[in-house]
């Protein structure tokens, strides 16, 4: 199937880097949010981040305001009705996730297909409360989007080989690479990422480095681009205990216990870059 339009629910961090890469590659994109605020500020960071770009000589000037002429906003979740395929990239819990779909059925077309970029969520889980889990996928992009390579394809039980090629399509489009994973608790990349992020709290709780020692461990180490604390606070604390959570609870073992030091950090609102506190103060 032909993809053109993409309706994009979610203007944070990960909604407005899929909805920068969706433009540069040439597709219309629809982007919602609650308030036109949240989308005032999505705007202004997709401008900036493809001005990164363009100053670079990445992409010319042109290619930036035909990407930025090809985004329109809306706070009306129904307006995404006419589009080809959907991309929900919302707050990482489920109820919410849910909540969007349930509010999107009575205005999608036949042919539309539904995607969440959830890091870790049950696809099949979330594809069964909806009217197409044929037509329904994991899509999990990297942060930041527009810098990393890879997206998860992630099938639910129930989804069709064409949803599977046309997203395959999609991300060839987008100049990025696919790989596939199974419906289980956080696919392949955060179930290999978060429980070492969490071993390095517990490395913090446990006094064995500080948070200085333990990032530069691993950067100068294991030649990892930023040590686990600072990408825990890239990531947000309150995504990485979410994810551990599921892991916990989908696999059963002990070993995915979140630490208690960073469900403490997450109960006192330090939350990482986005509120200017986590492992590195920010203010
Ligand atoms: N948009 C556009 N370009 C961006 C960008 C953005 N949002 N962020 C960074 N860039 C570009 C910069 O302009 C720079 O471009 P050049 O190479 O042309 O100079 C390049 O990316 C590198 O950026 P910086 O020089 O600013 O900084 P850096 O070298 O320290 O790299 C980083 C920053 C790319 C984020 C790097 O530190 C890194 O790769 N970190 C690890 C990120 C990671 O692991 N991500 C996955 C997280 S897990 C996840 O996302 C899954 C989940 O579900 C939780």
């Amino acid at each position: 199937m032909d993809i053109k339009t993409v309706g994009i629910v979610g203007a944070g961090q990960m909604g407005t880097g899929i909805a920068h890469v969706f433009a540069l590659a040439g597709y219309d994109v629809l982007l919602n949010d609650i308030s036109e605020d949240a989308l005032g500020k999505g705007i202004a960071l997709i401008d900036r981040n493809i001005e990164r770009q363009v100053s670079k000589g990445k992409v010319s000037a042109e290619d930036k305001a035909a990407a930025m002429a090809r985004i329109r906003t809306t706070t009306k979740l129904p307006e995404l009705g006419p589009t080809d395929l959907i991309i929900e990239a919302a707050t990482e819990r489920e109820t919410v996730k849910q909540a969007i779909f349930e509010d999107l059925l009575p205005h999608i077309q036949p042919h539309t297909i539904l995607t969440s970029n959830t890091s870790s969520i049950s696809i099949t889980r979330l594809a069964s409360r909806t009217d197409r889990p044929e037509k329904f996928m994991g899509f999990h992009f990297m942060n930041p989007v527009p810098v990393m390579q890879l997206v998860e394809l992630i099938r639910g039980i129930a989804t069709d080989e064409p949803t599977y090629t046309a997203l395959h399509d999609v991300v060839k489009k987008l100049g990025k690479t696919a790989a596939s994973a199974e419906d289980f608790p956080a696919f392949i990349v955060n179930r290999i990422l978060m429980p070492m992020i969490n071993e390095a709290v517990y490395t913090l709780y446990e006094g064995v480095g500080s948070v200085k020692s333990i990032d530069e461990s691993l950067k100068l180490g294991a030649n990892h681009p930023m040590g686990p604390l600072e990408l825990a606070d890239f990531i947000g604390l309150d995504t990485c205990l979410a994810i551990m959570n599921v892991l916990h609870d989908g696999l059963a073992d002990t070993k995915y216990r979140p630490c208690p030091l960073l469900t403490k950090y997450v109960e006192a609102g330090w939350l990482g870059r986005k509120t200017d506190r986590g492992f590195y103060d920010y203010r």
